[in-house]
């Protein structure tokens, strides 16, 4: 049997109860079997500051390492005043350095997103895609996951319910799981 594929799994949101951590939980569940999927810890990661590349934390060496391992991330984001917020933002500049050479390059990356707003993360996804295209991942295209009004679509155990959005993020990790066993 073919040991299971890593991926790294980002949640762009601390907050307890976490629309964002309710998805990305979701989306790991329905991954399935073969994939290992490992929930980093972002919020531990030093903002980030060039002159620590020379020595690195270890929590930044670390992160580095998961994403070195890792065949393929995952990403889910809240939007913060249109874009993505610090702590996801801090992350990916340090995946990014040091000098350009991200150990996420070529990775397949799929984004998803929840807000309480009427466009389900829209405008902090476009953000994280112009990102994302600078590291030079293998970016899942389509479709965008963006469950807006997020409040009315996870149950009391924090189970996903939207029909549209379960489609869509069905399609979304099809696509993922495709890059994937390339
Ligand atoms: C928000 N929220 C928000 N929502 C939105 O649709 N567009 C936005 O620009 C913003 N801006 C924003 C800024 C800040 C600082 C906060 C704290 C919140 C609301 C946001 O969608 C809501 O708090 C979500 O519940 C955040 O995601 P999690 O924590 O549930 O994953």
């Amino acid at each position: 049997m073919n040991p299971p594929i890593a991926i790294l799994a980002l949640c762009g949101s601390l907050r307890s109860g976490s629309y964002n951590r309710m998805l990305l939980q979701h989306a790991i569940t329905l991954l399935g079997e073969g994939f290992h999927v490992t929930v980093a810890d972002i919020a531990a990661l030093p903002h980030y500051n060039e002159d620590l590349n020379a020595a690195p934390p270890p929590e930044a060496l670390a992160f580095l390492e998961q994403c070195h391992g890792a065949k393929g991330v995952l990403i889910a984001t809240p939007e913060y005043n249109h874009s993505i917020g610090g702590t996801l933002k801090n992350a990916i500049d340090w995946a990014s350095r040091p000098d350009f050479k991200t150990p996420l390059a070529n990775k397949p990356v799929a984004i998803l997103g929840a807000s309480t707003g009427p466009v389900g993360t829209a405008r902090a996804q476009q953000a994280l895609r112009a990102m994302l295209y600078v590291l030079g991942v293998d970016l899942v295209a389509k479709p965008e996951v963006l469950v807006g009004m997020a409040a009315g679509k996870f149950d009391a155990q924090g189970q996903f319910i939207d029909e549209m959005g379960n489609k869509f993020l069905g399609q979304l990790l099809d696509a993922f799981k495709t890059k994937l066993l390339k």
